[in-house]
Parts: structure tokens; C-alpha cells; sequence
């Protein structure tokens, strides 16, 4: 399951733009359970808070602890590294973590920039994310980040895209065997194809942003979440699931 941008709050009341953040993540958590399938893992792409707060850590992890499930982290643009990791180090939750489960192997890449909204994966990121894959004996690779290595199309977005999202897609269509890459930030869908990789956006689980919007504007779309079924072939199903109050 990939759930995205909470943008969480100390105060249980808080809102962006109007949308309880804590009570939207609350509704999608209760969609899922509602549901008629199980996931095996929960991968969360940033900005899990928006207040600069340890208590939005400390609700972020309470709100997650009862699917009773593994829930790799990586850090967003909104997030504080230094708040983050002493929540999401300790399991069941991880940070920027790489996990082999059967044919795959799943790696978590930080992707922020400190003081930027837009973001880069360093070289010294970049290398590690390629020694995980090299090192490892899994035929299939998902890579998860927070910023979007491809062109949203969508003018004010794109211009707190990811500087070297060229150099990223270039360098895991190289490794071969990377079938899937899945990323927050840009709070609306996308799902697409770069050469072999699917590459997948997932709406927030609180406020969307209009797609396509050359100015900064909000979508009336409802929070959101995304089920990714990743098969011993190395093939990718997903289904995008709206949660409508
Ligand atoms: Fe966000």
C-alpha cells in the first residue's frame, strides 16, 4: 500500500487548506481496513508532516501502528529529518530502508534538499541506491522518493521538481532489473512508463493539487491511496483508490 503526504499536525484539529490532515489520513486508514485484500507492506514517500512538530511525528506513528504492518519511510520536503528518524528508525517503521521480499527488493531514497521545496538525489544517494541493487540477488526492483524524477507538466510544480531527474531514471533504467519507481510530493496520479519502468505518483491522503495548473491550485479530488501489487514475474498491477468522505 502506498499511502503519501499526510502533512500532519501537533494539534489533532489541524487543517490544510481546509482539510483536517489527521482526520483525512484517519478515513483512508479506514477505507483500507474496510477493504477486501491485505497488503504486506506500507511504503509512505514524505512529507508525513506539515508543523515542524515531534508531536505530528508521535501522531503520524500512532495513527500507522495498528495496521500492525512494516511501514518504510522516506523523508519530504515538509519533513525534519532530525524529528523524523527517531520515530521512523525504530520498527515497525524504517527510513530510507532497502528489504527483500521474495523476487523483489524494495529501497526507500531521500530525495530532499535542506531549506529546498524541490529536490536531488546526491551522488552519495545515488550510489548507495545502485550498490543496494548491485548487491543484491533480487530479479525485480521498486525504488521509493519522495520527488518526482519526471516533468508533471504543471508549471509551478515542475519548478520544485527533482534537479537531476534525468540522471536518476537514466541510472536505474541502467541497473536493469528496476520494474517500478513510486513518489509523493506532486498530490495528484500519475502513471506512466519510462522505457521498462512504471512510474507511479499517488495522491495525498489529504489536500490534491490540480493537475496541469500553471499556478499553484488546489483540486476538489478527495484524499487518496494506491494498491501496488508487485508479482514474482516482475510485472506491476495498481489500483488507485479515492476515499470520498
Ligand atoms: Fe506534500
Amino acid at each position: 500500500m502506498h499511502l503519501t503526504d499526510p502533512h500532519l499536525f501537533a494539534d489533532p484539529n489541524g487543517d490544510l487548506r481546509g482539510t483536517v490532515t489527521a482526520e483525512s489520513l484517519q478515513s483512508v486508514l479506514d477505507h483500507y481496513n474496510a477493504a477486501d485484500w491485505r497488503a504486506h507492506r506500507v511504503l509512505v514517500t514524505g512529507d508525513l508532516i506539515q508543523d515542524d512538530s515531534e508531536a505530528a511525528y508521535s501522531r503520524f506513528r500512532d495513527l500507522l501502528l495498528p495496521l500492525k504492518l512494516r511501514i518504510h519511510c522516506v523523508p519530504g520536503n515538509h519533513d525534519v529529518r532530525d524529528l523524523m528518524k527517531p520515530v521512523c528508525f525504530r520498527p515497525p517503521f524504517s527510513y530510507c530502508a532497502w528489504e527483500e521480499i521474495g523476487d523483489w527488493l524494495l529501497v526507500g531514497v531521500d530525495s530532499c534538499v535542506s531549506g529546498q521545496a524541490g529536490g536531488e538525489v546526491s551522488n552519495e544517494e545515488l550510489e548507495r541506491l545502485s550498490d543496494v541493487i548491485v548487491n543484491s540477488a533480487a530479479r525485480h526492483v521498486m525504488v521509493f522518493l519522495h520527488h518526482p524524477p519526471i516533468p508533471m507538466g504543471s508549471r509551478w510544480l515542475d519548478t520544485v521538481g527533482m534537479s537531476n531527474g534525468d540522471e536518476v531514471l537514466e541510472r536505474l533504467r541502467t541497473l536493469n532489473r528496476v520494474r517500478a519507481l513510486a513518489f509523493g510530493h506532486v498530490h495528484q496520479a500519475y502513471d506512466d512508463m519510462y522505457e521498462d519502468i512504471r512510474i507511479l505518483a499517488t495522491p495525498s491522503t489529504c489536500r490534491q493539487f490540480k493537475p496541469g495548473s500553471d499556478e499553484f491550485a488546489v483540486d476538489d479530488k478527495p484524499p487518496a491511496y494506491r494498491r501496488i501489487e508487485l508479482k514474482p514475474d516482475g510485472q506491476v498491477n495498481t489500483e488507485l483508490v479515492w476515499v470520498d468522505a
